[in-house]
């Protein structure tokens, strides 16, 4: 059983966009995931098929409504499915490399996105709604947000990605900034390649991309040689 992945959202056609493409895209073609996206307008209430309303309260914007989104939600979504159910938002737990890896070993997700000014809190909490955000600023909608869940995952399922591509994960996975790369030609526009890269000492190298590494996470994100993010 390969990794599946179910979206509920206002704009289905969206999906799969970029996910068709290069990486994701080959490895949807070769069937090491699948993707269906659902519009949640299908089970919109009237003649306008409406899915949301305003504030209970009051203040802007809409609110995408319980009683939609949960006939959405099982419509789509046995009860006994064993994936996850995430809901694209900026309240959610922050996307990381260690989330990405563990929502890849499971069966697949079911994403839910969000557009207006969020969704009815009733349906998150009676349908087990995870909230996840991919960082902090605000989007449009959870459609892009989504695709870049699927993009973190699908590239780390067995069979996506080839062995040479894998280490630059595995930088993040020690909390370390990738090293810098070059390759030809030797010269370009006065700027050559570090004499260690040329010199065919494996240890030496090894050693100057770690040094390298460090550098450029003191320097950009110090935040992660302290922090359990992965
Ligand atoms: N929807 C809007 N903004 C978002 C964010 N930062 N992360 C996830 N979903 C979102």
């Amino acid at each position: 059983m390969s990794f599946s992945a179910t979206i509920l959202t206002l704009y289905p056609e969206m999906f799969p966009g970029p996910l068709g493409v290069s990486l994701s895209g080959d490895a949807l073609a070769r069937g090491l995931w699948s993707l269906e996206a659902r519009n949640i307008r299908d089970h919109g209430l009237g003649r306008h098929r409406a899915v949301d309303d305003t504030p209970a309260g009051g203040g802007p914007g809409m609110v995408i409504r319980c009683d939609v989104l949960g006939a959405a939600i099982d419509a789509a979504v046995a009860q006994n499915d064993p994936r996850p159910r995430l809901l694209m938002s900026p309240r959610g737990r922050p996307l990381t490399q260690a989330y990405a890896r563990e929502l890849a070993a499971g069966p697949g997700v079911v994403i839910v996105c969000g557009r207006f000014e969020g969704v009815d809190e009733r349906v998150i909490e009676a349908r087990g709604l995870q909230e996840v955000s991919i960082g902090d600023y605000v989007l449009s909608g959870g459609e892009m947000a989504a695709m870049i869940v699927l993009d973190a995952c699908v590239r780390l399922l067995p069979g996506v990605m080839g062995k040479e591509a894998s280490g630059t994960e595995e930088s993040f996975e020690t909390n370390r900034l990738e090293y810098p790369h070059y390759t030809r030609p030797r010269e370009w526009e006065g700027r050559s390649i570090p004499d260690v890269l040329l010199s065919g000492n494996h240890a030496a190298i090894e050693r100057w991309r770690r040094e390298e590494s460090e550098r450029i996470t003191r320097e950009r994100r110090p935040d992660l040689l302290t922090s359990e993010r992965g």
